[in-house]
């Protein structure tokens, strides 16, 4: 019997009613009852291939099985996932994609997060009774820069064929030979190296495809996902930290529909490795002995110092000589500890550093490589250039000045260095050790990614938490509470102790969101457009 209503199907999964759109297909319709219809080659973003068999369900009418993921739902169906009937035909379908599978995985990177081992335990036999010698394929092949192919764990689910066909478009796999031969493999003069390679590992169902960066260097149980956002660029892609003994072993993508679907770009994924071998600034450092080197101070005593300067720079030239250099690196929280401390000293100009690099391209990647520049303007009061900051330090209008996660020597050369000679007073916030810090005159360690919470609001608007899975690097805190204990002792309130109080704060200078928590963002981020929030 048809349906009443064109806007909906309904349907019976195992005795129980569901009522979906038209057009979907099984496997998602019995996913919004909580039935898992078990299946290797279907991906929801990628176009249905039905060749792996795994999904086959038995629909009452229906004298064979047909595969869930190509099959659209229709009024009045009756669909049974745990008949006798379509228990006998998975642990069929098991049984083969077993023959040839090697025996990998106590080495097998994938382990602990197999799809095949873990249908192996749920649907498959416990048994093979194939006798003969498995098809053998060749096991470390270099696809590309960053992934490696091991032939005989692939079960030819062709889920990274369509990725590159379909998501990047950029064509560079096929299967070829046939039968037991298939082997998946690059076009002649191809090499899997589009931006977002290492996508295809995650959608690997098996460890055929693995990461070079990350395969043999953790076991996946020992790893600890943190939900947080990819800061490399103004995407602010969902990413998992995927953290054991107070380090980032792997970035995965984690999925979020209004951002970055279920993928991240290779240079974000990778973003953690550069990280790793910076020099880190651990504790405060000065030169106030006026020597050339910077020596290590106490923290408190870095405070006073910070303080006393900026409050006789504004005694004896104006607070107007005051100005800062913020960062779409920074944090909400960070940007607007900054701009308080500025405007509480009597300055007003802040500048804001682009840095860009490429184009943006169709998928995600976006040319400019901050994650929150919008929150540098929209909370942090970024309102001029780096070329007319510097050309206002020359002319003598700024004596003091605040950088924060940037390193502007570094990046503009002689201009920067130039300017630096007519500063009476450089104070830097920065996790690494960079040109800036080493001329500064005060240097604050702060937090690195992963170390603290945060929040960012990319270029779609969408504003969203980063947040810590690793234990601080020496005296490091995140930039806002140094910051804001200076302000606190030039007169403002007394710091914030907590990320929430931060966070309430720096959001209050956004008079449309004042009312806003952190709790309301959850792990998905909201959109300051229409502030509605999402599932989290
Ligand atoms: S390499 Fe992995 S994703 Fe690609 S076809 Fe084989 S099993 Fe499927
Ligand atoms: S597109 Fe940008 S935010 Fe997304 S993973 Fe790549 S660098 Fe990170
Ligand atoms: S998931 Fe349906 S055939 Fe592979």
């Amino acid at each position: 019997m048809a349906d009443q209503n064109p806007e909906s199907v309904t349907l019976t999964i195992d005795s129980v009613s569901v009522t979906v759109p038209p057009g979907t297909n099984l496997i998602e319709a019995a996913r919004t009852i909580g039935i898992e219809i078990p299946h290797f080659c279907y991906h929801k973003r990628l176009t249905v291939a039905g060749n792996c068999r795994m999904c086959l369900v038995d629909i009452e009418k229906m004298p064979k099985n047909q595969i869930a993921c190509s099959t659209k739902v229709a009024p009045g169906m009756i669909v049974r996932t745990r008949s006798d009937k379509a228990v006998k035909a998975r642990q069929g379908v098991m049984e083969f994609l077993l023959i040839n599978h090697p025996l990998d995985c106590p080495i097998c990177d994938q382990a602990g997060e197999c799809v095949l081992q873990e249908f192996s335990y749920h649907y498959g036999t416990g048994g093979s009774r194939f006798e003969g010698e498995k098809v053998h394929h060749d096991k470390n092949v270099d696809l590309g820069p960053h992934i490696v192919f091991d032939g005989e764990r692939c079960i030819k689910c062709t889920r990274c064929i369509r990725f590159c066909d379909e998501i990047t478009h950029t064509y560079e796999l096929g299967l070829f030979a046939r039968g037991d031969h298939s082997i998946i493999g690059t076009f002649p003069g191809k090499s899997l190296d589009n931006a977002y390679s290492g996508c295809t590992a995650d959608l690997c169902p098996v460890g055929a495809l693995t990461m070079r960066e990350f395969r043999f260097k953790q076991r996946v149980w020992f790893l600890r996902n943190t939900p947080s956002v990819c800061m490399g660029c103004a995407r602010g892609c969902n990413v998992n930290l995927g953290i054991n003994e107070n380090r980032i072993w792997r970035i995965t993508p984690r999925e979020n529909e209004a951002v970055n679907q279920s993928w991240i770009c290779d240079e974000g994924r990778l973003s953690y490795l550069p990280a790793q071998q910076a020099e880190r600034l651990g504790s405060p450092v000065s030169s106030r002995a006026g020597g050339e080197t910077l020596e290590e101070i106490l923290s408190e005593s870095a405070l006073e110092q910070a303080a006393g300067t900026l409050s006789e720079i504004a005694r004896r030239h104006g607070g107007a000589t005051i100005a800062a250099i913020t960062s779409g690196h920074a944090t909400v929280e960070e940007q607007a500890a900054l701009r308080q401390l500025v405007e509480l000293a009597g300055g007003s100009r802040i500048a804001l550093p682009i840095h860009e690099r490429g184009e943006d391209d169709a998928l995600l990647i976006r040319k400019d490589k901050t994650a929150n520049a919008l929150g540098a303007k929209r909370v942090g009061g970024a309102n001029t250039t780096m070329e007319d900051l510097l050309a206002a330090i020359r002319t003598g209008q700024v004596r003091a000045l605040i950088v924060l996660r940037e390193d502007p020597l570094g990046d503009f050369g002689a201009e920067a260095l130039a300017a630096r000679g007519a500063l009476d007073f450089l104070l830097t916030l920065d996790w690494r050790v960079t040109p800036t810090v080493k001329a500064a005159d005060v240097a604050l360690p702060v937090c690195a990614y992963g170390e603290m919470d945060g929040s960012i609001i990319n270029f779609q608007g969408r504003f969203q938490l980063v947040r810590p899975g690793l234990a601080p690097f020496g005296e490091s805190d995140p930039a806002w509470k140094p910051l804001l204990e200076i302000a606190s002792r030039l007169g403002g309130a007394a710091a914030p102790k907590t990320f929430r109080e931060a966070f309430r704060s720096g959001v209050a200078r956004m008079a449309e969101l004042s009312s806003l928590d952190t709790p309301a963002l959850g792990k998905m981020g909201i959109s300051l457009d229409n502030l509605s929030p999402q599932k989290s």
